[in-house]
């Protein structure tokens, strides 16, 4: 199994999402028995909250529906994590600050990366950005990000892993 962590600041706008989005496409792909995925955050201000409203309206205009409740990141997930994908390089450098501080040793590049790394269309774009204070078109505009970079994850991890997909019979 495959352990994936989303972080972002608030762990209640876009590493939700991040993650509901990934648990949708290794569903479709039939990869259940060899991924799975959590969120967190770099603060926890919204401890034990649900996702924002407008993370959730947007994920059911998507089909789908989020359950997952606010947590701030820990020192042991540093270690229960074979992947922790950061969402704006805020987030990548406290959690590099973290790792370090807590592990002695600078992350690699596939412990601890952007997800945007795995954006087909990136540009110079390195960050997911903060809707929190925007309307609901940038929610739909995070949900687009995270859903083509977590496409271009996956095919990167199943490389990696060589996760062989069985056909349907
Ligand atoms: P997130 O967005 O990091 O994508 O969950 C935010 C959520 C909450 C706050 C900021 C960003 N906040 O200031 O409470």
């Amino acid at each position: 199994m495959v352990n994936v962590l989303f972080v972002c600041l608030g762990n209640i706008c876009r590493s939700p999402i991040a993650e509901g989005t990934f648990r949708e496409i290794v569903k479709q792909r039939g990869l259940q028995a060899c991924f799975s995925a959590d969120s967190a955050g770099v603060m926890g201000w919204h401890t034990g909250d649900s996702p924002d409203k407008r993370t959730m309206a947007n994920a059911e205009k998507h089909g789908l529906k989020l359950t997952h409740k606010g947590r701030k990141v820990t020192e042991k997930d540093l270690t229960a994590f074979q992947h922790i994908v950061a969402m704006d390089e805020e987030n990548f450098e406290a959690l590099h600050t973290l790792y370090y501080e807590t592990l002695q040793k600078v992350p690699t590049p596939d412990a601890l990366f952007l997800l945007r790394d795995y954006d087909p269309q990136r540009n110079d774009q390195a960050s997911v950005p903060d809707p929190y204070y925007e309307s609901e078109v940038a929610f739909e505009e995070v949900f687009q990000i995270v859903w083509r970079c977590n496409n271009a994850l996956i095919d990167h991890l199943v490389a990696k892993y060589k996760i062989v997909i069985e056909e349907e019979k």
